[in-house]
């Protein structure tokens, strides 16, 4: 069982620190106090969410162990989290005897494949399991998918209500809705935004049901929250996000090695954009300021943008995550020698030298960049991660002043859908 570890590497300098040293007492004094009340009512509720009683959620969980399929019914901050773990846990490309199945959009050629594979599975006498997950309960997709798929259930499953879980805030009319057609019901508390919602049950739920061990994943989240307690130096968040301040660049780049940790960077880049990206700051001044995420994977996207990153404009600084494969592959001892040095070696230990060549190109050219190394991708360690990631925007929010928990400009496309779908009726 490892803590992660934090290197700042070339982006903070000893004078950096000492100079920041009392930066964050007056967020560090919040945090303390939201960490002694332990419960959801001020703004930093989500810090609070590792310490969650999961008794409940692991019972409602094991109800669901003879079904086939989960089909998570989400979008954004409601599903990209629990797509996040479940990939990092279970690998990308790996389905367990639950198979998964995101419906986060509404784009007919995708979903009409989805909905071929539930339906053969439901004639099959198959039991499928539909978690319907929105904070607001009003999300277009959200409620659309809600309607194609529980239609698709009522028709082949007799108890059908009993196979339907919606998770959304308590008493909104999607919680009304669900109690009417006696649909389980699970409770989202106000102060959890969807972003910072993974470890409420939201995420827990789904992921208790695929049987990712939702104990251990909060144990990791408990131990990151409690090392956000202390003052900068012995807190590797707080230096985290001194480090992208400091670097004042526009953008944030986030390296993951291999490829099961592609759905964290999806959630990572939506807890950074709509966290960080703002018109207005604490004091309602304009100020059109933000860090735009990208992420690249190790090897692949090394092969079309790493030209870019080198030679192009330093406009960005970057973190490398990386940590110990699960499994062993060895080259064969063939004595082709196509390429020298490579035969019978390990292929994890090749893509680690990978890492490691972009770091010293970097190092060597000055480009700015942090690491985060985990001992693997058990829940445990992706626990330590998500909670890292989530508690790092409370500091960067508090260099940028800005608002961390709203998307107030989200709604002025929303609002174009609510518009045309409505003169579309009238016609
Ligand atoms: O971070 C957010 O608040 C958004 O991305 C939401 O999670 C997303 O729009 C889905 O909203 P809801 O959970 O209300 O359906």
């Amino acid at each position: 069982m490892k803590e992660l570890i934090f290197n700042y590497e070339n982006s903070l300098k000893d004078e950096d620190i000492k100079n920041s040293k009392n930066i964050f007492n007056d967020i560090l004094k919040k945090l303390n106090e939201t960490a002694k009340k332990n419960n959801y009512e001020d703004k930093f509720a989500f810090t609070n969410l590792p310490f969650n009683d999961t008794k409940e959620i692991i019972k409602l969980a094991k109800r669901y162990k003879n079904i086939t399929s989960l089909v998570i019914i989400g979008i954004g901050g409601s599903n990209l989290g629990t797509l996040a773990i479940q990939q990092a846990v279970q690998g990308k490309f790996n389905q367990k005897n639950i198979k998964v199945h995101y419906a986060d959009t509404l784009d007919p050629d995708t979903l009409k494949e989805l909905l071929k594979t539930i339906e053969s599975e439901l004639k099959n006498n198959k039991k499928v399991l539909i978690n319907c997950i929105s904070k607001s309960g009003k999300t277009l997709e959200t409620i659309a998918n809600l309607e194609i798929f529980v239609n698709l259930l009522k028709k082949y499953q007799k108890n059908y209500n009993e196979y339907v879980v919606l998770t959304t805030e308590r008493y909104n009319e999607l919680w009304n809705f669900g109690l009417k057609n006696k649909f389980n019901l699970l409770g989202i508390p106000k102060n959890i935004g969807g972003r910072y919602s993974v470890f409420s049950n939201v995420g827990l739920f789904p992921l208790a049901v695929l049987g990712i061990n939702i104990e251990e994943l909060l144990k990791g989240a408990r131990l990151i929250r409690n090392r956000c307690l202390n003052n900068l130096i012995n807190n590797p968040i707080a230096l985290s996000a001194l480090s992208i301040y400091l670097s004042k660049k526009p953008i944030h780049n986030l390296y993951l090695l291999g490829n099961d940790l592609e759905g964290f960077g999806k959630w990572n880049n939506q807890l950074i954009a709509e966290s960080l990206g703002k018109e207005n700051n604490l004091e309602g001044t304009k100020i059109n300021n933000g860090i735009t995420p990208i992420i690249t994977t190790i090897s692949m996207d090394l092969h079309s943008l790493a030209q870019l990153y080198i030679a192009g404009p330093d406009d960005k600084i970057s973190t490398f995550i990386s940590y110990n494969f699960n499994n062993k592959i060895k080259i064969p001892e063939l004595k082709y020698n196509l390429i020298e040095d490579i035969e019978g070696k390990e292929i994890g230990n090749i893509m680690d030298i990978i890492l490691e060549s972009v770091k010293n190109v970097y190092k060597s050219i000055k480009l700015k960049y942090t690491s985060i190394i985990l001992n693997d991708k058990s829940e445990y360690s992706i626990g330590q991660l998500m909670q890292f990631k989530m508690m790092e925007m409370i500091f960067l929010g508090y260099l940028m002043n800005v608002n961390i928990f709203d998307q107030p400009n989200v709604e002025e496309y929303k609002n174009e859908i609510r518009k045309i779908l409505k003169n579309e009726r009238k016609n």
